[in-house]
């Protein structure tokens, strides 16, 4: 029988930054959102420092963690400059990521099999500082296998493959994408990986995402902050809540039957 542990939901505000800084000024203001996100029942914040500032700041950082008392959930490159910045603020989680300057989102997963060494030395000292290392990856075998040699705790899979097939219409892409991630959360798991998700979910696309029974967490953003815009953002962290548990719901009912 397969079991299924209660699935968190760490909620990305990167993008209420992204708004504020097309402005400039406070508002609207990342560390609102991250309090508001806990008050409508998010398990974690998750926040990504990138090296160009282009949304979240070194400031939003110390404002989010002052704010809430849900864990932070801290997405960083494997640089120097944001081992240090993760060390002296020894987040619950942190998260790494691949980041190109040119790139408009996280465009694919870290290439944590051609450069196990050097990931391997860089999550060290976050490890032994205490924080949950996560490492952002496409559902690969190669870099899965990759991530459990380094280490890593935990995983965190990549769905904006499914998800951009989804939104095209591709839907012959979009399911084998889903299987991959199928297949890839089990290698994950049966090798002692902690499994999460993310990227580009959606209410459309969260269902056979969150009844994978190996995912524990799902972190999602940019759909959330854009739905916040047309029935603010309680109301719409509360339905994706509601749709993770009814996928959750009816994935148990199914495999255990
Ligand atoms: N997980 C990781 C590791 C990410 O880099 C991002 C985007 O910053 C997300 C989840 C959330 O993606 P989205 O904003 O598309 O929901």
């Amino acid at each position: 029988m397969q079991s299924f542990s209660k699935l968190r939901l760490g909620i990305n505000i990167d993008h209420v930054a992204t708004v504020r800084n097309a402005r400039g000024g406070t508002t609207p203001d990342p560390a609102r959102a991250a309090k508001l996100a806990q008050a409508a029942g998010a398990d974690g914040i998750t926040a990504h420092l990138r090296e160009d500032r282009r949304h979240i700041t070194d400031s939003d950082i110390d404002a989010i963690l002052e704010a809430i008392d849900i864990p932070l959930n801290f997405e960083m490159a494997a640089t120097e400059e944001m081992q240090k910045i993760a060390l002296r603020h020894t987040p619950h989680a942190v998260c790494i990521v691949p980041e190109k300057r040119e790139e408009r989102t996280t465009e694919g997963g870290l290439e944590v099999a051609r450069e196990e060494n050097r990931i391997a030395h860089f999550i060290a000292p976050l490890r032994e500082a205490g924080c949950r290392v996560s490492i952002f990856i496409a559902a690969e075998q190669r870099q899965i296998e990759a991530a459990a040699r380094i280490g890593a705790p935990v995983v965190e899979l990549h769905t904006g493959a499914y998800c951009d097939a989804h939104a095209e219409g591709r839907l012959k892409d979009r399911d084998a994408e889903l299987v991959k991630l199928r297949n890839m959360a089990t290698l994950a798991q049966e090798l002692g990986l902690e499994v999460h998700a993310g990227h580009g979910l959606t209410y459309d696309t969260v269902h056979p995402i969150a009844a994978l029974p190996e995912v524990v967490e799902l972190n999602i953003g940019h759909f959330l902050i854009g739905e916040a815009i047309f029935s603010g953002l309680d109301s719409a962290i509360r339905r994706m809540r509601v749709l993770m548990d009814e996928a959750r719901n009816d994935a148990s009912g199914i495999i255990v039957a």
